[in-house]
């Protein structure tokens, strides 16, 4: 076979696998599960938002780091709902205390229970594998790799 026509066929041959490559790659889905926060969780999420406590706190690490992390906040031992609506109630040094109505502070508690049960933050039993693969401690099925 000539030069060339080995060179056009070697490039059919990749632009092929690269195809196939991404068709595989942006097709398939993701083993993490979908997130479904319930309408009160979803309701309690705009009281978070609209009262800037992600302005503070992370979720995930993610937030301002004024006050601490609030991930698993609910899941605490010693701490969860009462805690929770206290801080909100009365404020603390650096947090200022909110006036939010019943309603508001049991679905910002809400919010903050559904986030506290898709994981853990951080992942301190987090382990790198030898074959690179980290594998994490999950809390809900969905997320567990498969
Ligand atoms: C201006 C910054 C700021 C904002 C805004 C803020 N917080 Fe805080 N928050 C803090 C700080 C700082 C602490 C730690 C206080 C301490 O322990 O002395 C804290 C502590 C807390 C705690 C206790 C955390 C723990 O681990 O003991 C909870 C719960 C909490 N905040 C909830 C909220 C909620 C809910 C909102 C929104 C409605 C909010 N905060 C808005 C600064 C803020």
């Amino acid at each position: 076979m000539e030069n060339s026509k080995k060179y056009l066929l070697l490039l059919t041959l990749l632009v092929s696998v690269f195809s196939i490559y991404n068709f595989t790659i942006y097709t398939s889905k993701s083993d993490y599960g979908t997130i479904h926060l319930s309408k009160k969780a979803i309701n309690g999420e705009n009281i978070w938002l609209k009262n800037n406590c992600n302005s503070c706190h992370q979720l995930y690490g993610l937030g301002g780091y004024l006050g601490p992390d609030l991930t698993n906040i609910y899941s605490t031992k010693g701490k969860g709902e009462v805690y929770i609506k206290a801080f909100i109630e009365s404020g603390v040094k650096a947090m200022p205390k909110f006036d939010l109505s019943e309603k508001e502070k049991d679905d910002l508690v809400q919010f903050l229970k559904e986030a506290d049960q898709t994981g853990y933050y951080p992942n301190i039993d987090a382990n790198i594998k030898p074959n690179g693969w980290v594998s994490i401690k999950y809390k809900n099925q969905n997320y567990e790799n498969k």
